[in-house]
């Protein structure tokens, strides 16, 4: 069944778990080759939760909440180690959880807990787990929805939490859907807000993205691409972490290999802005398409279609893989 209003279509992705399509971006939320491998290889697995201890707490942003399938498999990967999230969200629309909420697909995915903390964000917009004894086991502390367009509600994040996050989820749609999300401006801000060993995670490997956050000051590492995910050859890497300390060493990163430093020197790497902070879609992109346009002339960079010829690789796509 589709909704009018958003045109959200529920799907069934590959490793049975519940999905959304939106007609009106034309992009799915997830990987269809599962949304829950999806947020526990992208997003879970290389949080790496073992870094902290029972007891501890992890502060946590998932940019770009959706039906809370990645904070639900971080929930319930934390309780199994005994740590306790203190939890901020960040999403424009209460649909997308709303139709997860409500379908036995979603329902039979999750723990009860994780259930009836995503119902307490849908209903209050926020979950505290001392108002909940039924909660005594789960792994958030407390939780924080913040509607709106992230960009607008990121500065009161920055007020609080500058420095302080230990994880940021970023699960935007793709960068060339939703450049306004990917832009050097909105990146820059989502580091700003980690503190020195946090990580930024997202699927996404695109070279504007990673420059982008080159350009804000992180280090940055390829996340390691799973078997399982990977489609095809080309499929070099599982997305991108960001710190604002080394990576080296993480268990599931590594550092961008050749090809990878290389596609950073292509027209592709040429970076969204969005200095306004409220830019629109096409600005930014026509914007952005003038920048590549100026660097090619000078011949400032190379033509992505040539570095993607000498590695041998197919056509590019930036959206959930
Ligand atoms: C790829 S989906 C996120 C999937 C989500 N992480 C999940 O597990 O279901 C992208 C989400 O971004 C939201 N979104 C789009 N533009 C936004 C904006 N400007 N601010 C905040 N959220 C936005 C959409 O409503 C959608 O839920």
């Amino acid at each position: 069944m589709t909704s009018n209003a958003s045109r959200l279509e529920p799907r069934q992705t590959e490793d049975g778990s519940f999905s959304l399509f939106s007609h009106q971006v034309g992009e799915g939320f997830h990987s269809g080759r599962g949304a829950l491998a999806e947020a526990r290889q992208k997003f879970v697995a290389p949080a790496e939760l073992e870094r902290w201890s029972p007891g501890d707490t992890v502060r946590v942003l998932d940019v770009c909440f959706g039906t809370g399938c990645n904070t639900a498999a971080l929930l319930e990967a934390a309780q199994q180690r005994g740590l306790r999230l203190e939890w901020w969200g960040l999403e424009l629309d209460p649909e997308p959880l709303d139709l997860a909420l409500s379908h036995g697909g979603f329902q039979q995915q999750w723990q009860p807990t994780s259930l009836a903390i995503l119902e307490q964000l849908r209903l209050k917009g926020a979950a505290s787990q001392p108002t909940e004894s039924s909660w005594s086991d789960a792994a958030l502390g407390h939780g924080t929805l913040l509607w709106g367009d992230a960009r607008q509600r990121l500065s009161e994040l920055q007020e609080r939490q500058r420095g302080c996050l230990d994880l940021v989820l970023m699960d935007a749609f793709s960068p060339s859907r939703s450049p306004q999300l990917w832009s050097v401006e909105f990146l820059s801000g989502l580091g700003s807000l980690l503190a020195p060993r946090g990580r930024l995670l997202t699927y996404c490997s695109a070279a504007a993205v990673r420059q982008a956050l080159r350009l804000a000051g992180l280090e940055i590492a390829s996340i390691a691409a799973s078997s399982g995910l990977r489609k095809q050859k080309h499929d070099w890497s599982g997305g991108t972490a960001a710190s604002p300390s080394s990576l080296d060493g993480a268990a599931l990163l590594r550092a961008l290999s050749p090809m990878e430093e290389e596609h950073l020197q292509t027209n592709a790497a040429e970076p969204y802005r969005d200095p306004t902070h409220r830019g629109e879609r096409s600005v930014i992109l026509r914007e952005r398409q003038k920048a590549q346009q100026q660097a090619m002339q000078a011949g400032l960079v190379e033509a992505t279609s040539s570095w993607r010829r000498r590695w041998g690789l197919g056509k590019e796509s930036d959206n959930h893989q």
